[in-house]
C-alpha cells in the first residue's frame, strides 16, 4: 500500500482528483468505481472544476458505484443514485447510461446483483476504484464479518451504521436496514484502489486497515491483498499509524525519482 498524508481534507480531495483525472486522460474510455459519503466530496468538486475549467472529458467514461440502500427510489434525496447525480454526474459530460448504481428498488436481489457483476465484467473490469472507509473499517457496505471473498449482494447494515446515518434521514426509523453492495472480492478484482480517509474519527480504522491483520472484522484490511492500493489521508486520519515515518520516506523517494534526482537516492555515486 502506498500511504500519502496530505495537509488537510481539501488536499486529500485534490490529490485524489489528480489521480482520477490522470486515469481519465490516459485512458478516456476507462471504468471508474465510485463511492458516496462525505469523504469523496472534495474530490468530486475538484473533478467538476477540472471538467468545467480544463475540459476534463468524461464522455467515454463508464462508472460503477459501490452500493445503494434497499428501498429507496433514485429520486430519494438520501439514495446513493441521487447523491451521485447531484454531487457529480449532473455537472459532467458523462453519458447517463454509462453510470451504474445498484437499484434500490429491485426486490429480485440475486438476479440484480448477478447482473451488476456481469455489467462490470462486460465493461472490462474497474480500472480505478475510489473508496471511503467506515469508522469500524468497512468498505462499501461490507460490514464487519463480511466474507473477504464476497461478491455483490444484499447486506444487513449494523446498528452502528444505521445510527451513523440517522443524521441524514432525520429519524433512525427512516434509515434503511438493508443495502446492495459490491463484495470485498469484487473490490479486490479492481485494477487499482484509491482509499480516502479524513478526520480523527477514522484514525483507528485507518490504522487497522493499513497495519492491522487482514480480517473480516475490518473489511478494508483485505486491501492489503490487493495488487495496487493508494491510501490518501489527512493528518488527523493518519495520527495512529505506527510506521508513518516510513510512509513519508517512501513519498520522498518517489518525488526524487520523478524529478530525476538520482544522486540524492544514492544512485550513480558509488565508485
Ligand atoms: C457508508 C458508505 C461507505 C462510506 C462510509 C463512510 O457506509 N457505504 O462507502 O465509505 O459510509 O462515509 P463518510 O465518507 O461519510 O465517512
Amino acid at each position: 500500500m502506498r500511504v500519502i498524508v496530505a495537509k488537510n481534507a481539501a488536499e486529500v480531495g485534490k490529490r485524489a482528483a489528480g489521480i482520477i483525472a490522470a486515469t481519465v486522460n490516459r485512458e478516456p474510455s476507462c471504468v471508474l468505481g465510485l463511492a458516496t459519503g462525505g469523504t469523496p466530496l472534495d474530490a468530486y468538486r475538484e473533478l467538476i472544476r477540472r471538467h468545467k475549467e480544463e475540459g476534463l472529458d468524461f464522455s467515454r467514461v463508464t462508472t460503477f458505484n459501490l452500493d445503494e440502500y434497499v428501498g429507496l427510489p433514485p429520486t430519494h434525496p438520501q439514495s446513493y443514485r441521487y447523491f451521485m447525480q447531484t454531487n457529480l454526474f449532473d455537472h459532467l459530460n458523462i453519458v447517463p447510461a454509462n453510470t451504474h448504481v445498484p437499484d434500490g428498488r429491485s426486490l429480485n436481489f440475486e438476479t440484480h446483483c448477478r447482473q451488476y457483476e456481469h455489467r462490470i465484467a462486460d465493461a472490462g473490469g474497474i480500472d480505478l476504484q475510489l473508496l471511503g472507509v467506515g469508522s469500524d473499517g468497512h468498505i462499501a457496505f461490507n460490514e464487519p464479518g463480511s466474507s473477504l471473498g464476497s461478491r455483490t449482494r444484499l447486506k444487513t447494515l449494523t446498528r452502528e451504521t444505521v445510527e451513523a446515518n440517522a443524521r441524514f434521514f432525520g429519524s433512525i426509523d427512516k434509515v434503511p436496514r438493508l443495502a446492495i453492495t459490491m463484495g470485498v472480492g469484487t473490490i479486490l478484482e479492481t485494477k487499482r484502489c484509491l482509499l480516502l480517509a479524513v478526520g480523527e474519527h477514522k484514525a483507528a480504522a485507518v490504522q487497522a486497515t493499513v497495519e492491522g491483520p487482514v480480517s473480516a472484522q475490518v473489511t478494508a484490511s483485505a486491501l492489503q491483498l490487493h495488487q495496487e492500493v493508494i491510501v490518501i489521508l489527512d493528518e488527523a486520519a493518519a495520527r495512529r499509524l505506527e510506521r508513518r515515518a516510513y510512509y513519508d520516506d517512501v513519498e520522498q523517494a518517489q518525488t526524487l525519482l520523478e524529478e530525476g534526482r538520482f544522486q540524492e537516492l544514492g544512485i550513480g555515486n558509488q565508485s
